[in-house]
């Protein structure tokens, strides 16, 4: 793993403050300078717990009016689903703080996933900045996979951290389709947190710090900001301890 920070919390609940902190820092200076700023959450269930904090912790301590949401990927179901990403986004966190509806840019897991995928990638165009002719994330806040995926890039679909395309279809290991932002938008974010929880995740990113250079076994390790900063919130149980590093 190239360059990052690491902040380790002894459980979700410390992991989540640190990464409220951090989320307040960077959203609250960029839109003092800017105006606006955006940020790109994921799915899954890790963020639950941030969601509740930025819900009621950190509910004044975020110019909520100035943040722009997208989402870093998308099952391919109805909003009203219990799989959503942003229907869980919705009711755990945007439905419970001062956030504009015009600032609120979901992907549309019910409509046709190629065409939702051009869609989203001109949404993308017309709202964020652009760095390397790329939009530009302020933060773009990834989970981990058992697996080692990230987004909606699994194993065996590390050519979308290739690909000049911002957002793509994929499919998960179960078939499902999925909408996802591709690793070249994700690493020119000014900002990446790749946020775990739990020992269930701690032999993969065992694997991801004590990997040797040129042998990534997964498309979490593709995640390399280009010029912003890359930084992990890990519960202690999710990240090896330096022995167990250096016995790998
Ligand atoms: C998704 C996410 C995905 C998630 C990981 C971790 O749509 O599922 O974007 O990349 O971050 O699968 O999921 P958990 O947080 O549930 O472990």
């Amino acid at each position: 793993m190239k360059y990052c920070r690491v902040v380790i919390g002894k459980d979700e609940s410390e992991v989540a403050i640190s990464f409220c902190e951090y989320f307040a820092e960077i959203v609250n200076s960029r839109i003092e300078r800017i105006g606006f700023s955006a940020v790109a959450i994921s799915g899954g269930r890790t963020p639950d717990e941030i969601f509740r904090k930025l819900s009621v912790e950190y509910r004044s301590q975020v110019n909520w009016p100035g943040v722009l949401v997208f989402w870093v990927d998308e099952r391919c179901v109805p909003p009203d689903v219990a799989e959503s990403n942003y229907g869980r986004a919705k009711s755990l966190l945007l439905d419970n703080v001062e956030i504009p509806p015009d600032n609120i840019f979901r992907i549309r897991g019910e409509s046709d996933p190629v065409k939702e995928s051009v869609d989203y990638a001109e949404l993308l165009r017309a709202n964020l900045t652009v760095k390397n002719d790329l939009p530009c994330f302020d933060l773009v806040m990834l989970g981990v996979g058992e697996d080692g995926h990230t987004a909606s890039i699994f194993p065996g679909q590390e050519s979308l951290f290739e690909t000049d395309e911002p957002v793509a279809v994929t499919k998960d290991p179960r078939g499902q389709n999925r909408i996802t932002v591709t690793g070249k938008v994700i690493n020119n974010a000014r900002n990446i947190a790749v946020v775990a929880v739990g020992k269930n995740k701690l032999h993969v990113i065992t694997d991801v710090f004590s990997s040797e250079k040129g042998k990534l076994k997964y498309p979490i390790e593709l995640v390399s900001p280009v010029h912003g900063e890359l930084t992990w919130f890990v519960t202690s149980d999710a990240f090896p301890s330096e022995d167990q590093l250096a016995s790998r």
